[in-house]
């Protein structure tokens, strides 16, 4: 760990539990890259003292931080202005501080656009599938549909699809049981449930309507490739892994607080996927 002087510059991550997150030792392992004199640390807030310790950040001089669950609206709601992506999203995930204000957005959209070209792929090539109708469905959707993309979203429980729906203008909607079919349509496809996680079931997912260009995307990264992905390979698809989102995700806040615009390459992938393993 790099020894910091006086004026260096700090940020972290707030969220209640926050042992599992990975962002300490991704946002580390740049500051150590650059050898900035700054510093990355894990917050652990309770949501009933969130705007205590956020106002305490903000005080004790922080540059700003990340926001994960269970927060991110709180922090939408604490902040002096809030940029489109936070709007879109809904939600906020990075909160810089400047002269005492707060501002926040939302990176996850970003993150998720910039690992998909990264992997090569234009996302204006055709119309795109989310699967689920979370915080993070959300994220991802909205990125999309402010790409100009047609989007269609699936999700278990139909009324929080069209929940989303009316508060995303433009996104349709297809039953969950007809999540196989509808992919007949697509150029990407994307899973943010929880399913394929480790410990939770695999997405069922029938590929064998999916067009020879369909991409499949899961923004799940433990394990890293997912069943969903394994299948989509199987099958001669393009596969795009979670963890990369995850990745490009951090790229907007380290800029701000730390001054410098770090790289998402193949050390620190493996870097952080070793972190996953060692979990
Ligand atoms: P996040 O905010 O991280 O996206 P979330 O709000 O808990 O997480 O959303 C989890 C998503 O996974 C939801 O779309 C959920 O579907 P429901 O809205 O029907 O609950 C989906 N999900 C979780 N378990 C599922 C299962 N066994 N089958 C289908 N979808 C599932």
């Amino acid at each position: 760990m790099a020894i910091l002087s006086g004026s260096g510059r700090v940020a972290g991550i707030v969220g209640w539990p926050v042992t599992h997150s990975r962002s300490p030792r991704l946002h580390g392992f740049w500051l150590d890259r650059h050898a900035i004199d700054g510093a990355y640390v894990p917050l652990a807030v309770r949501p009933e003292q969130f705007a205590t310790a956020i106002r305490g950040l903000v005080a004790a001089g922080f540059a700003g931080c990340n926001v994960t669950a269970p927060h991110k609206l709180s922090a939408f709601e604490i902040c002096d202005a809030v940029d489109e992506s936070a709007h879109r999203a809904g939600a906020v995930n990075t909160l810089v501080f400047s002269d005492g204000r707060i501002t926040g957005s939302n990176t996850d959209g970003y993150g998720f656009l910039a690992n998909l070209r990264a992997h090569g792929i234009e996302v204006m090539d055709g119309p795109a599938l989310v699967l689920g109708a979370g915080g993070a469905a959300r994220a991802v959707a909205a990125a999309l549909l402010g790409a100009g993309i047609d989007v269609t979203i699936a999700n278990r429980t139909r009324a929080k699809a069209e929940a989303l729906a009316r508060d995303l203008p433009g996104l349709r909607i297809v039953d969950w049981q007809h999540r196989g079919t509808a992919l007949a349509d697509q150029a990407l496809v994307v899973n943010t449930t929880s399913l394929g996680m480790s410990g939770h079931d695999p997405l069922g997912l029938d590929l064998s309507q999916a067009p020879d260009k369909l991409v499949v995307a899961d923004i799940v990264y433990v394990p890293l490739e997912t069943p969903l992905l394994a299948a989509a390979r199987g099958r001669g698809l393009r596969a795009v892994e979670g963890l990369g989102m995850l990745l490009h995700q951090a790229v907007p806040g380290f800029h701000a607080w730390f001054g410098v615009r770090p790289q998402v390459d193949e050390e620190l992938r493996r870097f952080v996927a070793a972190g996953l393993i060692a979990q």
